[in-house]
Protein backbone atom coordinates (compact mmCIF):
# COMPACT_ATOMS: atom_id res chain seq x y z
CA UNK A 1 0.00 0.00 0.00
CA UNK A 2 2.80 2.57 1.26
CA UNK A 3 4.82 1.73 -1.80
CA UNK A 4 1.77 2.32 -4.66
CA UNK A 5 0.90 5.39 -2.74
CA UNK A 6 4.22 6.78 -3.09
CA UNK A 7 4.11 6.06 -6.96
CA UNK A 8 3.92 8.43 -9.19
CA UNK A 9 0.84 10.81 -9.14
CA UNK A 10 -1.17 11.96 -12.72
CA UNK A 11 -1.92 15.35 -11.24
CA UNK A 12 1.81 17.12 -10.95
CA UNK A 13 4.69 16.86 -12.72
CA UNK A 14 6.39 16.00 -8.97
CA UNK A 15 3.48 14.62 -7.24
CA UNK A 16 2.73 10.93 -5.62
CA UNK A 17 -0.10 8.87 -5.90
CA UNK A 18 -0.92 9.54 -2.59
CA UNK A 19 -0.87 12.77 -2.96
CA UNK A 20 -3.16 13.28 -5.82
CA UNK A 21 -5.82 10.74 -4.28
CA UNK A 22 -5.75 13.26 -1.13
CA UNK A 23 -6.22 16.68 -3.02
CA UNK A 24 -9.25 14.67 -4.78
CA UNK A 25 -10.39 13.12 -1.80
CA UNK A 26 -10.16 17.07 0.32
CA UNK A 27 -11.79 18.66 -2.90
CA UNK A 28 -14.47 15.78 -2.97
CA UNK A 29 -15.25 16.27 1.25
CA UNK A 30 -15.18 20.15 0.68
CA UNK A 31 -18.09 20.45 -1.97
CA UNK A 32 -19.96 17.91 -0.02
CA UNK A 33 -19.45 20.11 3.37
CA UNK A 34 -20.55 22.87 0.66
CA UNK A 35 -23.37 21.23 0.13
CA UNK A 36 -24.45 20.29 3.96
CA UNK A 37 -23.85 24.16 4.88
CA UNK A 38 -25.98 25.28 2.15
CA UNK A 39 -29.14 22.43 3.42
CA UNK A 40 -28.30 23.79 6.80
CA UNK A 41 -29.33 27.42 5.91
CA UNK A 42 -32.17 26.46 4.22
CA UNK A 43 -33.62 25.01 7.66
CA UNK A 44 -33.41 21.38 5.71
CA UNK A 45 -32.00 20.05 9.45
CA UNK A 46 -32.71 16.11 8.21
CA UNK A 47 -30.70 16.45 5.65
CA UNK A 48 -28.01 18.87 6.98
CA UNK A 49 -27.51 16.57 9.94
CA UNK A 50 -26.97 13.29 7.18
CA UNK A 51 -24.74 14.72 5.15
CA UNK A 52 -22.56 16.80 7.02
CA UNK A 53 -21.85 13.97 9.61
CA UNK A 54 -21.74 11.12 6.85
CA UNK A 55 -18.97 13.74 5.56
CA UNK A 56 -16.82 14.46 8.33
CA UNK A 57 -16.86 10.66 9.53
CA UNK A 58 -15.99 9.42 5.89
CA UNK A 59 -12.92 12.33 6.15
CA UNK A 60 -11.99 11.37 9.59
CA UNK A 61 -11.61 7.77 8.47
CA UNK A 62 -10.18 8.70 5.33
CA UNK A 63 -7.32 10.73 6.57
CA UNK A 64 -6.64 8.06 9.75
CA UNK A 65 -6.05 5.37 7.03
CA UNK A 66 -4.12 7.19 4.76
CA UNK A 67 -1.52 8.84 7.37
CA UNK A 68 -1.54 5.37 8.88
CA UNK A 69 -0.89 3.77 5.17
CA UNK A 70 0.99 6.11 4.57
CA UNK A 71 3.65 6.43 7.89
CA UNK A 72 2.52 9.63 8.87
CA UNK A 73 4.34 13.33 8.53
CA UNK A 74 3.19 15.26 5.74
CA UNK A 75 6.33 17.25 6.16
CA UNK A 76 8.72 14.31 6.65
CA UNK A 77 6.68 11.96 4.17
CA UNK A 78 6.60 14.71 1.11
CA UNK A 79 9.95 16.93 2.28
CA UNK A 80 12.16 18.08 -0.30
CA UNK A 81 11.98 14.70 -2.41
CA UNK A 82 7.91 15.71 -3.41
CA UNK A 83 9.01 19.00 -4.21
CA UNK A 84 10.40 19.15 -7.66
CA UNK A 85 10.57 23.39 -8.13
CA UNK A 86 13.65 25.46 -7.09
CA UNK A 87 15.15 25.63 -3.43
CA UNK A 88 14.01 29.03 -2.66
CA UNK A 89 10.12 28.28 -3.51
CA UNK A 90 10.55 25.21 -1.06
CA UNK A 91 11.84 27.99 1.35
CA UNK A 92 9.99 30.58 0.87
CA UNK A 93 6.36 29.38 -0.90
CA UNK A 94 6.16 25.65 -0.32
CA UNK A 95 7.05 25.40 3.62
CA UNK A 96 4.95 28.63 4.98
CA UNK A 97 2.00 27.69 3.05
CA UNK A 98 2.53 23.74 4.80
CA UNK A 99 2.83 25.16 7.42
CA UNK A 100 -0.34 27.04 7.76
CA UNK A 101 -2.28 23.87 5.85
CA UNK A 102 -1.41 21.83 8.58
CA UNK A 103 -2.46 24.22 11.32
CA UNK A 104 -5.90 25.67 9.66
CA UNK A 105 -6.71 21.42 8.81
CA UNK A 106 -5.44 20.55 12.60
CA UNK A 107 -7.89 22.86 14.23
CA UNK A 108 -10.68 21.71 11.60
CA UNK A 109 -10.32 18.33 12.84
CA UNK A 110 -10.88 18.67 16.45
CA UNK A 111 -13.66 21.47 15.81
CA UNK A 112 -15.39 18.80 13.10
CA UNK A 113 -15.56 16.32 16.07
CA UNK A 114 -16.43 19.35 18.78
CA UNK A 115 -19.26 20.58 16.12
CA UNK A 116 -20.47 16.55 15.41
CA UNK A 117 -20.89 16.68 19.39
CA UNK A 118 -22.65 19.74 19.75
CA UNK A 119 -24.91 18.85 17.00
CA UNK A 120 -26.37 16.01 18.93
CA UNK A 121 -26.70 18.15 21.99
CA UNK A 122 -28.44 21.10 20.41
CA UNK A 123 -30.35 19.42 17.73
CA UNK A 124 -34.20 17.74 18.70
CA UNK A 125 -36.40 16.36 16.50
CA UNK A 126 -40.28 17.90 16.18
CA UNK A 127 -42.83 16.02 14.14
CA UNK A 128 -39.55 14.53 12.09
CA UNK A 129 -38.34 17.66 11.70
CA UNK A 130 -34.37 18.31 13.04
CA UNK A 131 -34.26 22.02 14.30
CA UNK A 132 -31.83 23.57 16.67
CA UNK A 133 -32.94 24.28 20.07
CA UNK A 134 -32.65 27.44 21.19
CA UNK A 135 -32.31 28.06 24.95
CA UNK A 136 -29.01 27.59 27.35
CA UNK A 137 -26.60 24.56 27.19
CA UNK A 138 -24.59 24.12 29.20
CA UNK A 139 -22.16 20.82 30.35
CA UNK A 140 -22.52 19.94 33.98
CA UNK A 141 -19.78 19.93 36.26
CA UNK A 142 -20.52 16.21 36.71
CA UNK A 143 -20.68 15.21 32.76
CA UNK A 144 -17.34 17.16 32.73
CA UNK A 145 -15.64 15.20 35.08
CA UNK A 146 -17.00 11.88 33.67
CA UNK A 147 -15.48 12.80 30.52
CA UNK A 148 -12.03 13.89 31.92
CA UNK A 149 -11.80 10.84 33.32
CA UNK A 150 -12.91 8.57 30.60
CA UNK A 151 -10.75 9.79 28.48
CA UNK A 152 -7.71 9.53 30.83
CA UNK A 153 -8.43 5.87 31.40
CA UNK A 154 -9.02 5.85 27.85
CA UNK A 155 -5.10 7.29 26.63
CA UNK A 156 -3.92 5.22 29.89
CA UNK A 157 -4.68 1.71 28.71
CA UNK A 158 -4.14 2.13 25.21
CA UNK A 159 -0.59 3.89 26.36
CA UNK A 160 0.07 0.27 28.15
CA UNK A 161 -1.09 -1.63 25.63
CA UNK A 162 0.88 -0.45 22.98
CA UNK A 163 3.67 1.12 24.87
CA UNK A 164 7.08 1.00 24.02
CA UNK A 165 8.96 4.17 23.28
CA UNK A 166 8.49 7.82 26.11
CA UNK A 167 8.11 9.42 22.00
CA UNK A 168 4.92 7.14 21.67
CA UNK A 169 3.51 7.96 25.14
CA UNK A 170 4.24 11.68 25.03
CA UNK A 171 1.60 11.26 21.97
CA UNK A 172 -1.10 9.73 24.11
CA UNK A 173 -0.47 12.30 26.81
CA UNK A 174 -0.66 14.82 23.87
CA UNK A 175 -3.73 13.07 22.84
CA UNK A 176 -5.39 13.49 26.65
CA UNK A 177 -4.72 17.32 27.50
CA UNK A 178 -6.19 18.05 23.85
CA UNK A 179 -9.26 16.50 25.51
CA UNK A 180 -8.81 18.15 28.84
CA UNK A 181 -8.43 21.53 26.54
CA UNK A 182 -11.45 21.26 24.28
CA UNK A 183 -13.24 20.34 27.62
CA UNK A 184 -12.36 23.71 29.48
CA UNK A 185 -12.42 25.80 26.38
CA UNK A 186 -16.12 24.58 26.14
CA UNK A 187 -16.52 26.06 29.59
CA UNK A 188 -14.98 29.32 28.08
CA UNK A 189 -17.75 29.14 24.96
CA UNK A 190 -20.91 28.38 27.33
CA UNK A 191 -19.93 32.07 28.92
CA UNK A 192 -19.46 33.68 25.41
CA UNK A 193 -22.61 32.14 23.59
CA UNK A 194 -25.11 30.69 26.15
CA UNK A 195 -27.30 29.88 23.63
CA UNK A 196 -27.03 26.38 22.20
CA UNK A 197 -28.45 27.34 19.12
CA UNK A 198 -26.31 30.38 18.22
CA UNK A 199 -23.39 28.64 19.54
CA UNK A 200 -23.71 25.85 16.72
CA UNK A 201 -24.69 28.16 13.97
CA UNK A 202 -21.63 30.31 14.86
CA UNK A 203 -18.31 27.75 15.64
CA UNK A 204 -20.54 25.84 12.59
CA UNK A 205 -19.67 28.45 10.08
CA UNK A 206 -16.15 29.20 11.38
CA UNK A 207 -15.93 25.17 11.17
CA UNK A 208 -17.34 24.92 7.52
CA UNK A 209 -15.17 28.66 6.74
CA UNK A 210 -11.99 26.86 7.59
CA UNK A 211 -12.75 23.73 6.00
CA UNK A 212 -13.08 25.32 2.60
CA UNK A 213 -9.84 27.72 2.66
CA UNK A 214 -7.76 24.38 4.59
C1 LIG B 1 -19.03 19.24 11.63
C2 LIG B 1 -20.30 19.17 11.81
C3 LIG B 1 -21.28 20.31 11.60
C4 LIG B 1 -21.10 21.59 11.15
C5 LIG B 1 -19.82 22.25 10.72
C6 LIG B 1 -22.40 22.24 11.17
C7 LIG B 1 -22.64 23.55 10.78
C8 LIG B 1 -23.90 24.15 10.78
C9 LIG B 1 -24.16 25.50 10.38
C10 LIG B 1 -23.11 26.49 9.87
C11 LIG B 1 -25.50 25.71 10.50
C12 LIG B 1 -26.25 27.02 10.27
C13 LIG B 1 -26.46 27.40 8.86
C14 LIG B 1 -26.92 28.86 8.82
O1 LIG B 1 -27.96 29.17 9.41
O2 LIG B 1 -26.20 29.68 8.24
C15 LIG B 1 -26.09 24.49 11.01
C16 LIG B 1 -27.42 24.31 11.26
C17 LIG B 1 -27.97 23.14 11.78
N1 LIG B 1 -27.28 22.01 12.15
FE1 LIG B 1 -25.32 21.69 11.91
N2 LIG B 1 -23.33 21.33 11.64
C18 LIG B 1 -22.68 20.15 11.91
C19 LIG B 1 -23.22 18.98 12.38
C20 LIG B 1 -24.53 18.81 12.74
C21 LIG B 1 -25.09 17.61 13.31
C22 LIG B 1 -24.30 16.34 13.60
C23 LIG B 1 -26.41 17.87 13.53
C24 LIG B 1 -27.47 16.99 14.15
C25 LIG B 1 -27.25 16.05 15.03
C26 LIG B 1 -26.69 19.21 13.07
C27 LIG B 1 -27.91 19.82 13.10
C28 LIG B 1 -28.20 21.08 12.62
C29 LIG B 1 -29.53 21.64 12.56
C30 LIG B 1 -30.80 20.95 13.00
C31 LIG B 1 -29.40 22.93 12.01
C32 LIG B 1 -30.49 23.99 11.82
C33 LIG B 1 -31.28 23.85 10.59
C34 LIG B 1 -32.39 24.89 10.71
O3 LIG B 1 -32.08 26.10 10.72
O4 LIG B 1 -33.52 24.46 10.82
N3 LIG B 1 -25.51 19.76 12.61
N4 LIG B 1 -25.08 23.57 11.18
Amino acid sequence: MKELLGKPGFLAAHGTLGADLSFLMALAFTILFLIGWRMGKKKQGNRHHALTLGAMVSMLAYFTVYYLARGLGALATEGKEGFGGPAWLYSYLFTPLLTIHITVVSIGLVLAVYMIVLGFRVAVRKNGHRTLQAGPLSMSMGAFYKILGGAFALFAVIGLIRWHSFARLKVYIAGFLLVAVVLLIEKGIERWFPDGERRHRTIGTFTMVLFVIG
